[in-house]
């Protein structure tokens, strides 16, 4: 496996298996990979005749200095994992190689990054649209992958392909959990014991929301049974419960008519969680 540092090498590989006419797969990462990570390089490789996994952990998209500070950074780990998995090469930038000095581009999709876990977390969808739309232009892969937990970033990246005609096809891949349920997360590692066990409210919540829907529960129902029960555990404050429409990311209301996507997010200590499900009538 290659290991890149700088865009110019990264491109160089590239050209060489472009001119092979070999096809190219993208996972992007912010390191510190767990399983889930791993099923979005299992189904790169599985598509794709190379494959380019990239760790940056990307300033723009963290709003907490100290967050960004406490983000794991495991590179050797990360590394070995991934040739490991067959991937190709893998593109680990600096900060200064990705936003170099004076640079003042950025790329947002207005509406989708400012609604729902945006108004969350001003400004986070935007570093992470104009990230990945830098990494896009520098790799011009085929496909990339990204997971369906971050179910509005994968929107948000689905609306800014098809905003600006950027020819990679994005495909969204399953939330992998825990055996207990937990969706796998980077931050996961950050909870303590206590606040490990209280994140599986998220993923029950969900469980018992899906079963509600099965019995012909509206949208409001489903919200009020959720947060009754993330709000009963008091070491988690919830700080986002969405219901949209999959199709539209409209808000959804009244009777389940079509497929919906459920968005939580809720801190433990000072760990933020996500979990996701779409349920179908
Ligand atoms: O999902 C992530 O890990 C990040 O948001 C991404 C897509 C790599 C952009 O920094």
């Amino acid at each position: 496996m290659q290991i890149c540092r700088t865009i110019s090498e990264l491109r160089k590989v590239i050209a060489m298996w472009r001119a092979q006419g070999q096809t190219l797969g993208l996972v992007t990462t912010m390191g510190a990979l767990h399983a889930g990570h791993m099923s979005l390089v299992a189904n790169a490789t599985r598509d794709n005749d190379r494959v380019v996994a990239t760790i940056f952990v990307n300033p723009t998209q963290f709003g907490e200095k100290a967050d960004l500070d406490a983000y794991p950074r495991t590179e050797d780990e990360d590394c070995a994992q991934l040739q490991a998995a067959g991937v190709d090469a893998v593109f680990i930038p600096s900060v200064d190689e990705m936003y170099p000095d004076g640079e003042e581009t950025i790329v947002e999709t207005t509406r989708l990054a400012n609604m729902l876990h945006g108004k969350v977390r001003p400004g986070h969808f935007r570093g992470v649209t104009t990230i990945v739309a830098k990494l896009f232009n520098i790799v011009g892969a085929d496909a990339a992958y990204f997971g369906e937990k971050d179910y509005q970033q994968l929107n948000v990246i689905r609306k800014m392909v098809r905003d600006l005609h950027m020819p990679t096809n994005i495909h969204g891949v399953t939330t992998m959990r825990e055996r207990d349920g937990l969706a796998m997360s980077s931050r996961n590692v950050r909870l303590t014991p206590e606040d490990r066990i209280a994140g599986l409210v998220l993923s029950r919540s969900l469980a018992q929301a899906e079963k509600l829907a099965a019995t012909g529960a509206t949208v409001e129902d489903l919200q009020t049974a959720i947060t009754d029960m993330i709000n009963a555990e008091p070491r988690a404050t919830l700080r986002a419960c969405d219901i949209v429409v999959a199709d539209t990311f409209e808000l959804a209301s009244g009777p389940i008519t079509e497929t919906i996507g459920i968005m939580l997010s809720a801190e433990f200590g000072d760990v933020l969680l996500l979990d996701q499900r779409e349920i179908t009538p």
